[in-house]
């Protein structure tokens, strides 16, 4: 299958970048201490779609996920939305800092693929 490889070191703090992976956009984020700090302490066991955001990020300052709404699968919108994350203008979807659905039609959190680094070479594996 596929690989994708990206360049850590290539995404400065607080952006947002996005790759074409299987075809579809994949979103990564190099989150800042205020981020990770928001997306830790919100009480996410009242969500939507229940889920830490240590589930979601293995490394608290990366956040990769698929760039495809839940709801009906455009392609939502980064630094945006009411809870600082992305905003899906299909329908009016927000998600949080960490990828989870807040407010609107989605149903599910933005989708985590499988990933890992390749720490020798700075580089995050989809
Ligand atoms: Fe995103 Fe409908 S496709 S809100």
């Amino acid at each position: 299958l596929a690989k994708a490889e990206v360049e850590l070191a290539s995404i400065p703090e607080g952006k947002n970048v996005i790759i074409k992976w299987r075809g579809k956009p994949v979103f990564i984020r190099h989150r800042t201490q205020d981020e990770i700090d928001e997306a830790r302490s919100t009480d996410w066991k009242t969500l939507r779609d229940p889920e830490s955001d240590e589930a979601r990020a293995k490394k608290p300052e990366w956040l990769v996920m698929l760039g495809v709404c839940t709801h009906l699968g455009c392609v939502p919108i980064g630094e945006a939305g009411d809870y600082g994350g992305w905003f899906c203008p299909c329908h009016g979807s927000h998600y949080d800092i960490s990828g989870r659905i807040r407010k609107g039609p989605a149903p599910l959190n933005l989708e985590v693929p499988q990933y890992d680094f390749n720490e020798a070479e700075g580089k995050l594996v989809i």
